[in-house]
């Protein structure tokens, strides 16, 4: 299945399709006489995948694979100069290009280094993660965290296609596919209560690829209409506003979607709460933090969705519906007490 995402300097095809890791060669097209090919994962994804990119690359171009220390913590300046520096010793040109292997991690930086290098050279994205196959395939949003500060230094660079192989999530660690599910669940509830029915009604485990084509369908008719978050694609931070201030305060301890679950729990009406506590149980995602609720509220207040004393949060009142809403700190704080707890 191809899904192709319109940017304002062209598109580009997201093909998804079991098994495309094994024909990557002839959906990437000829690489051309002597092309670069710099594939880029780390060190927690299986290597079978990049070498399998690798070879194909080989058939009429040449390949390497640069493999890069695995980790949020390593989303930093040094990997990105590592992937810089790499195709600095390679001679590429801006006829070469980079492929991302990897989960969202490794396609963010990817992405970054193939903006910057001679100004931009092509990239690829290959998604190995539930979460970067639902959501940081679409969009064009690259980066790296700098001096602490999550995605902060960035470009919007689309890459030049997508492939996304389900296959290659058999080896991931089942609380990486419910983590990488929380962010299809959120869209879900925003914008599609068929999708949200799905996860009611069936075991979301055995939907992967319904449920991540759904949701890569909603993601791309948000940045399609907001390619720049201007507007409507802040509704993709639903949950993400007081998640975040709880992965902060948490040091760690829980990962992105186990937090945006968190978040969605605190920010959505009472009458669906029920409905989105069971979803979570069986995805194993959790309802609750044990953090400090005013720390979380002051990393929330530090937050790019601050806006003076208040803050713009998303609201769920029904599955496939949402209403953005300017919240003030007490009642934030309110509502970060029902869900954090020291
Ligand atoms: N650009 C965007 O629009 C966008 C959107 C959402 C998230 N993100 C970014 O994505 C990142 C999180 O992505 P993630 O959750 O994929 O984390 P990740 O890239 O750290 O991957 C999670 C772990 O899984 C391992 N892994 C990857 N593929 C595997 C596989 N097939 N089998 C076994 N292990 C595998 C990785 O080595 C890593 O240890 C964050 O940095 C976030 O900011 C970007």
């Amino acid at each position: 299945m191809i899904i192709p995402v319109k940017t304002r300097d062209g598109g580009y095809d997201i093909i998804m399709e079991r098994g495309a890791l094994a024909r990557v060669g002839e959906l990437i097209g000829e690489s051309g006489a002597g092309r670069l090919s710099l594939i880029v994962t780390d060190d927690g994804v299986p290597t079978q995948y990049a070498e399998t990119v690798a070879a194909a690359c080989r058939a009429n171009g040449r390949a390497e694979i640069l493999t890069l220390p695995q980790g949020e913590e390593n989303k930093t300046i040094q990997s990105l100069t590592m992937i810089l520096g790499k195709l600095v010793k390679l001679c590429a040109t801006r006829k070469d290009r980079v492929i991302a292997v990897g989960g969202g991690v490794v396609g963010d930086m990817t992405g970054l280094a193939a903006a910057l290098y001679m100004r931009g050279i092509d990239w690829i994205n290959i998604p190995t993660t539930v979460l970067s196959q639902v959501d940081s395939s679409v969009g064009g949003k690259t980066a790296i965290d700098f001096e602490g500060v999550k995605n902060v230094v960035g470009a919007f660079y689309p890459p030049k296609m997508v492939i996304i192989d389900h296959d290659t999530l058999a080896t991931l660690p089942k609380r990486q596919v419910a983590n990488g599910l929380a962010e299809a669940l959120k869209m879900s509830l925003t914008s599609d209560e068929k999708l949200f029915e799905l996860f009611e009604n069936e075991d979301p485990f055995t939907h992967l690829d319904e449920i991540c084509e759904r949701a890569i369908r909603i993601k791309k008719a948000v940045v399609e209409e907001d390619e720049r978050e201007s507007g409507l694609r802040r509704v993709l931070n639903f949950g993400h506003t007081i998640g975040h201030g709880i992965e902060l305060a948490c040091g760690g301890e829980l990962l992105h979607g186990e937090c945006v679950a968190i978040g969605m729990v605190a920010l959505c009406a009472d009458r669906i709460r029920p409905r989105l506590l069971a979803v979570l149980d069986k995805l194993g995602l959790p309802h609750e933090a044990a953090c400090d609720p005013d720390e979380v509220l002051a990393l929330c207040a530090h937050d790019k969705k601050a806006e003076g004393t208040a803050i713009m949060t998303v609201l769920c009142g029904w599955p496939g519906t949402f209403e953005f809403y300017l919240m003030d700190t007490e009642k934030l704080r309110r509502r970060i007490l029902t869900v954090v707890k020291k």
